[in-house]
């Protein structure tokens, strides 16, 4: 979801606007994405990154997303969305985290979309935490090292209970995965647009769709 700070700047806006535009832009797309029928989205809400941005930033977007949590539980209850967080958010402040942790209890038995946020999330420490998880069944005896097997790993990630990875969508014209789902990328087709976060719309996701429905997969077939 990138590109909110430049949308503020084009407007002679504070940083802080750009990004609560981000959250009203969040709020359709999840939106339309479930009235298109979409399965599963994650959102890259907050990278283990961006703890070097200035503070105060980081204030407004952990305030931001309490607004968020607070303001739309009653929606994805009504709508069938389970909330779902990617990442080691238990680092967050104390009350975000009992927030998330109510809404994914409320959410839980919900099936008509996942909507996952990535909350503190670095691919490469998901697969870190990953390895340490199975290093853990190694020393206990419960699974053999030359048994490990690509299952393992998958079934060790934050997105184990999710379905595989088709679209990736970067906006804002940066052509970088920066660290997000990488593992889960390995055949994902990727889409690319110039459009900052803000400015992204209905028309927009359709357009993504509409150039994933022509791709032609081969998964390393011919
Ligand atoms: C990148 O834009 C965006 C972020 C680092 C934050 C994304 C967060 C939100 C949209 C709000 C919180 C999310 C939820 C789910 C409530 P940037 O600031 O790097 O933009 P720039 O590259 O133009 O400066």
């Amino acid at each position: 979801m990138d590109g909110n700070g430049r949308w503020a700047k084009r407007k002679h806006l504070p940083r802080a606007l750009g990004h609560k535009k981000g959250v009203e832009t969040v709020r359709n797309i999840v939106r339309v994405a479930g009235k298109m029928g979409v399965e599963a989205m994650t959102l890259y809400a907050f990278s283990s990154e961006n703890w070097n941005r200035p503070e105060e930033e980081i204030s407004d977007l952990m305030g931001l997303l309490r607004q968020y949590i607070q303001s739309d539980i009653d929606e994805f209850v009504e709508n069938g969305v389970r909330l779902k967080v990617i990442g080691n958010y238990r680092v967050l402040d104390a009350d975000i985290v009992a927030m998330i942790d109510n809404a994914i209890e409320k959410t839980s038995g919900n099936s008509k979309m996942t909507l996952a946020v990535a909350l503190n999330y670095g691919s490469q420490d998901e697969m870190l935490r990953a390895v340490q998880h199975i290093a853990q069944g190694v020393k206990s005896g419960e699974i053999q090292p030359e048994a490990i097997n690509l299952g393992h790993i998958a079934g060790a990630l934050d997105t184990a209970d999710m379905p595989p990875l088709d679209l990736l969508i970067r906006t804002s014209g940066e052509l970088r995965l920066s660290n997000f789902l990488l593992w889960q990328a390995a055949y994902a087709e990727l889409y690319f647009t110039e459009t900052l976060w803000p400015d992204f719309d209905q028309v927009e996701l359709e357009r993504a769709l509409e150039s994933f429905g022509h791709r032609e997969r081969r998964f390393g077939g011919r």
